[in-house]
């Protein structure tokens, strides 16, 4: 892990973490354009054309800009936190840009390469609020002298090719994920001004709108296309939960501090945030995780426990190394198919698919 081996100074070393492919670190994706240019929202049009008004709206035109007051809160407050912390938070402020910037540059590809003119519309929405969203992030990497250069990581991080429904459970996952994240972070420091040491959050509530408004837009597409979510595809769907929830859990625990700092355990908040992600997949999964199982509980704590060994093993290095990472891929790869196999919750869908971010 980034935050525990490689200290990140300058720009060049949070372009190389950022470029860096890992089981756990945000990748860039592309897809079928024709099978993308193909889809039907049409059963669905009223609700996806008022979605589309509220893009249209754009009532977070100007949220994303730094007032005055940013640069001193900087200065007085993020000057104070520990070398450790300010560690976790640039490695955050990395991982947070490169995910949003992948959003960005997808929805953009796809955008560019349809001529279907409700996903067109879509994607051009959607890829200007990540632009958005990555560039204020990199506004505050700017700040500490590491500023990502963002045509470079568009010109050269390795890209992963997804089918379409691939990306609608992934995307979807991720756009509510977020939203639940960046809302826990935000209320958590809103009943504890004291400990926000870093002005960022207090634009996380206007901004998870953003996400939450970009997972409802991938609802539409894939209650439109009910075959996505029966049959076979409930294996892919069970897939996807475990392992965007399993990579969420090992990554924030890689990060104490940082949750620390916001007065957060990292295992409660994780929790809280699957909690609030399963409310709000209902809308179109009729399987989630059962995260109050101790068997999925011991499962995650399992797999941040054989990252750790895995990362020792690395640093290790020789053969005894190169075993010890043997051994710890082995356990991280035979929990995760334990943890696959672990009953899950199952529900009927509602009517009403689109949902109020209610958090
Ligand atoms: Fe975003
Ligand atoms: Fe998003």
């Amino acid at each position: 892990m980034q935050a525990t081996s490689a200290p990140l100074n300058t720009s060049e070393e949070a372009g190389r973490m950022a470029k860096t492919e890992t089981l756990l670190s945000p990748r860039f994706y592309t897809t079928d354009f024709a099978a993308m240019d193909r889809l039907d929202v049409s059963p669905l049009r009223k609700e996806w054309d008022a979605m589309l008004a509220e893009y249209e709206g754009d009532n977070n035109h100007d949220h994303f800009q730094r007032t005055p007051e940013f640069a001193v809160e900087v200065a007085e407050r993020f000057s104070q936190v520990s070398p450790e912390l300010r560690q976790e938070f640039i490695d955050f402020l990395v991982s947070s840009l490169t995910s949003e910037f992948s959003g960005c540059i997808l929805y953009n590809e796809i955008q560019k390469n349809v001529t279907n003119p409700d996903i067109k519309t879509l994607m051009r929405y959607m890829a200007r609020d990540e632009s958005r969203h990555a560039g204020f992030i990199n506004q505050s990497l700017k700040d500490f002298g590491m500023g990502i250069d963002m045509g470079d990581l568009k010109r050269t991080k390795a890209y992963k090719y997804f089918k379409p429904k691939y990306i609608f459970y992934a995307t979807y996952l991720s756009e509510k994920i977020g939203y639940a994240r960046y809302i826990t972070i935000y209320r958590e420091l809103e009943r504890h001004p004291e400990k926000r040491f870093h002005p960022i959050f207090r634009w996380f509530e206007r901004w998870c709108n953003d996400e939450f408004r970009h997972g409802e837009s991938f609802a539409l597409i894939m209650r439109a296309q009910p075959h996505l979510l029966r049959g076979g595809n409930l294996l892919w769907i069970r897939f996807f939960l475990l392992a965007v929830y399993a990579t969420m859990y090992v990554r924030d625990h890689t990060r104490p501090q940082l949750k620390a700092a916001m007065g957060l355990d990292p295992t409660a908040y994780d929790y809280k945030v699957f909690d609030i992600t399963n409310k709000i997949t209902e809308q179109v999964f009729p399987i989630s995780l059962d995260i109050a199982n101790p068997k999925l509980r011991a499962g995650f704590a399992k797999l941040f426990e054989a990252q750790t060994g895995m990362d020792a093993a690395k640093a290790r290095g020789g053969l005894m190394g190169k075993l010890g990472q043997a051994k710890w891929a082995a356990v991280g790869a035979f929990t995760f198919v334990r943890l696959y196999m672990l009953p899950v919750n199952r529900h009927a869908l509602p009517a009403q698919i689109r949902m109020a971010p209610a958090w």
